[in-house]
């Protein structure tokens, strides 16, 4: 059943014909061994064969079982951790080290509290050697993006954390990469605020001229669901691609889609097959 769901969305994705395109970002058979705790020689593999194509403008979640090798791929992908087997292309060139087109939004705030808003967001144009003009304009032009620039002139701890979230987002999307790489960016939030910037990231990704490609890790499978055009199911560990599902719900969504059948539909399609990786009596959450 997930083997076929998994060729189904494969060749459902693929050009008709002529030579196949480059995918924005294309996975082939990758492995990464981490050393076994405690031991010098000995290795575990994290992840092993995992496969994944994402077209560009593509909006894909990944969800799998905790430890299964989410983050770990991520990190391989923006240029963070090395690996030991396969390829992990972006427009077709391998993923060398750290690359300018991939933005990286991590769990937790990661802002400096010593800090404003706007120099927060100003820091990553900093280092990209964007002289100060051009980067206090850009950065009061993402704050308004995100609804912030009332808050500008803040510190992260004068922020509410849906407000500290939408600073990082800001942070990133201020030097425009390609890509953005969002690892459980909403998971510490509650459920309103949750849902409010879920809108909020959809809004900003739509409105963008060329769509950003954007690999989206979360536990949540309704955030999944709500967020993506294909949802990308892990094994547990070693992590590999299990199945990959089309979220074929109709954009521009709101809040009424959550409570549709099509949805409880595409929802119900994802635990099922998610339920048999996890492993409830550890870590469920
Ligand atoms: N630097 C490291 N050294 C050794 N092992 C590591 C290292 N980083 C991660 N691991 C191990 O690799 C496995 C996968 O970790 P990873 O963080 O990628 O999982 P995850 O799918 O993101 O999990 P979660 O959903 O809990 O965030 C885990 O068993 C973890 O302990
Ligand atoms: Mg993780």
């Amino acid at each position: 059943m997930s083997q076929q769901l998994l060729e189904e969305s494969v060749t459902g994705g693929s050009a008709p014909d002529g030579p196949r395109s480059h995918a924005k970002i294309e996975a082939k058979r990758v492995a990464k061994l981490y050393p076994k705790p405690g031991s010098k020689r000995e290795t575990t593999a994290v992840l092993d064969g995992f496969d994944l194509r994402i077209e560009s403008g593509e909006f894909l979640s990944l969800l799998g079982p905790s430890g299964c090798g989410k983050s770990t791929f991520l990190n391989i992908l923006a240029g963070l951790e090395t690996y030991n087997g396969g390829t992990v292309l972006i427009d077709g060139k391998r993923v060398d080290g750290v690359d300018k087109n991939v933005g990286v939004v991590f769990q937790g705030y990661a802002l400096f509290p010593w800090l404003t808003a706007q120099k927060n967001v100003e820091v990553g144009l900093k280092i990209r050697g964007v002289p100060r003009a051009d980067r206090r304009a850009r950065a009061a032009e993402v704050l308004e993006t995100v609804g912030l620039t009332a808050a500008a002139d803040r510190l992260p701890h004068q922020l509410s954390g849906g407000m500290r979230q939408r600073v990082a987002i800001a942070r990133v999307l201020a030097y425009e990469p390609e890509i953005l790489v969002f690892d459980e960016p909403f998971a510490a939030l509650d459920a309103q605020t949750r849902e409010f910037l879920q809108g909020e990231l959809l809004r900003i990704w739509e409105s963008g001229e060329n769509k950003k490609t954007v690999l989206f890790v979360t536990h949540s499978i309704d955030e999944a669901v709500f967020l993506s055009d294909r949802i990308a199911v892990m094994t547990r560990s070693p992590g590999s691609v299990k199945a990959l599902i089309d979220v074929d719900l109709p954009r521009h969504r709101t809040n009424e889609l959550r409570s549709s059948e099509d949805f409880v539909h595409v929802r119900s399609r994802v635990a099922r097959v998610l339920e048999e990786e996890v492993n409830y009596g550890s870590d469920a959450r």
